[in-house]
């Protein structure tokens, strides 16, 4: 089957999108509201944009035009928190996109404790296998509906013990969540070692690539 981008409106191409563009990672993200309230919501259009300084970057869309809380919040004090979704959490995480008023605050609705954070004043989800503190780098405005880009450098990570080992993540033991199309979720499923690329022989690769 092709499809013609130009025929689909937004909606659809955010189906389409979404069901392709799998399994997608979710920031679990914290931030706080002026009135100093925590605010929790879940976002999959999320990745690594830089490692010096570290940076991520998390696409936010628009409710009926309007800013997300999680947006209006990072913009108020330049600072969040991404939190890795794990996948016992699968309830919470989806419950967590409920649409709530600015002054519900979304881990006290679902029983999630807080832990406080190292250098930025928003708190972390106490049970998150790994946290990442960011400072807000830049906003990018993307496309027609009012989707922007939130670029975050991160000034902390806090990772579990268990999980890490000479600075490498066991993400068998990490257990993430991953976001599917929908109301879909998976975890990591089979995991399938290969040799480093710095070890692989050059045997095996093209003339030009050796
Ligand atoms: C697993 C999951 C991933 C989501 N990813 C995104 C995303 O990447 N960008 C986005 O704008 N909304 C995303 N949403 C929807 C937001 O979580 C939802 O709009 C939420 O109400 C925003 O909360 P807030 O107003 O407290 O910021 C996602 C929802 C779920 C369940």
């Amino acid at each position: 089957m092709r499809i013609s981008a130009q025929d689909l409106d937004p909606e659809q191409t955010y189906k389409l999108m979404t069901g392709l563009v799998v399994p997608r990672p979710i920031a679990w993200i914290t931030s706080t509201s002026a009135e100093g309230l925590v605010n929790l919501a879940p976002f999959s259009c999320f990745t690594i944009v830089s490692n010096k300084p570290p940076m991520l970057g998390v696409n936010i869309g628009r409710k009926a035009g309007v800013r997300k809380d999680t947006a209006l919040n990072i913009t108020g004090n330049g600072e969040f928190v991404v939190n890795v979704a794990h996948e016992d959490f699968v309830s919470e995480v989806h419950l967590s996109a409920v649409e709530h008023p600015p002054q519900v605050s979304e881990p006290a609705l679902l029983g999630l404790a807080l832990a406080p954070s190292s250098i930025v004043q928003t708190p972390r989800l106490a049970d998150a296998p790994a946290s990442l503190e960011c400072r807000l780098h830049s906003i990018t405005p993307y496309g027609d509906t009012g989707a922007e880009f939130f670029v975050g450098e991160v000034v902390a990570f806090h990772v579990r013990d268990a999980l890490i080992q000479d600075g490498k993540v066991d993400s068998g033991a990490l257990r993430p969540l991953a976001r599917l199309g929908g109301p879909h979720y998976a975890g990591l499923g089979t995991i399938v070692r290969q040799q480093s690329i710095a070890q692989t022989p050059k045997s095996i690769l093209r003339p030009e690539e050796r």
